[in-house]
């Protein structure tokens, strides 16, 4: 079978914040259609990695290659559509609606609005019931779950939810796993991350942890082998030091 060209290139990465070296000659690639689990505790890189990605974080060297095109240090201004993101925490025009923020977004991006992907992500994500609610007088839990369906209202090809899952219930968490399966089946190529294997365990089809500035391919064999409690125990060594 013909191999698909990869969809999002990291090249000999290295960041470093005021010469701490956060991430050290990281070398990824990403698929299209796949779900990429990057797990490590509080304060390790992940959020500085999906920075990266979008150009909101300077690296020290290497590459980063999109679609064949290089858009190191956010040099890609016309790749920016097709990059969906929820990186830290949503910020929204505080006296939008939910409706509002989700058709801003599309006009912003110059998308044509696709209505019947529209109407599934709100299903999904069971956001109808709150749409004519201003952004202000949101619950924690909803800012998020609108916070991805923003990230994903305009069919991105890349996706990079950073800890998604926070301050989301069982039920939301739920929608928006299935959410996340029905966006890769279409092809889309999601990053997730978490400082939680459990939740990434379920959901992705390859787990990656950083660990000391590097970041390790866990095959979900070795994590159905038990080596998740080898992990749970490198993670409660990492989390007395932070
Ligand atoms: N803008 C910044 N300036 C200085 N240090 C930063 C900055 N952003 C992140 N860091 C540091 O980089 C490390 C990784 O942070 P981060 O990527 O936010 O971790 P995570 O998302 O895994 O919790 C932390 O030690 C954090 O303090
Ligand atoms: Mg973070």
């Amino acid at each position: 079978m013909e191999k698909r060209p990869v969809l999002l290139a990291m090249n000999n990465i290295t960041k470093s914040f005021n010469g701490n070296i956060i991430l050290k000659d990281i070398n990824l690639n990403f698929d299209s259609g796949k779900i990429y689990g990057l797990l490590g505790p509080n304060g390790v890189g992940k959020t500085t990695l999906m920075k990266m990605i979008v150009g909101l974080n300077v690296i020290d060297r290497g590459s980063i290659v999109f679609h064949t095109i290089d858009i190191t240090n956010g040099n890609h201004e016309q790749m920016r559509s097709q990059i969906g993101s929820l990186i830290e925490y949503p910020i929204f025009p505080p006296t939008y609606t939910v409706k509002q923020v989700l058709s801003e977004q599309l006009f912003l991006m110059n998308i044509k609005i696709d209505q019947a992907y529209l109407i599934k992500i709100i299903d999904l994500l069971d956001l109808t019931s709150q749409s004519n609610i201003k952004v202000k007088n949101l619950s924690l839990g909803w800012k998020q779950r609108l916070g991805i369906a923003r990230a994903v209202a305009n069919y991105p090809k890349l996706l990079l939810l950073d800890e998604p899952f926070n301050g989301l219930d069982l039920i939301a968490v739920q929608k928006v796993t299935k959410l996340i399966q029905y966006l890769a089946k279409q092809g889309v190529c999601i990053i997730i991350s978490s400082h939680n294997l459990e939740e990434l365990a379920n959901i992705a089809d390859q787990l990656l942890l950083i660990k000391h500035s590097q970041i390790k391919l866990i095959s979900q064999k070795q994590i159905d082998n038990n080596i998740k409690n080898y992990y749970y125990h490198q993670f409660s060594d990492w989390e007395t030091k932070h």
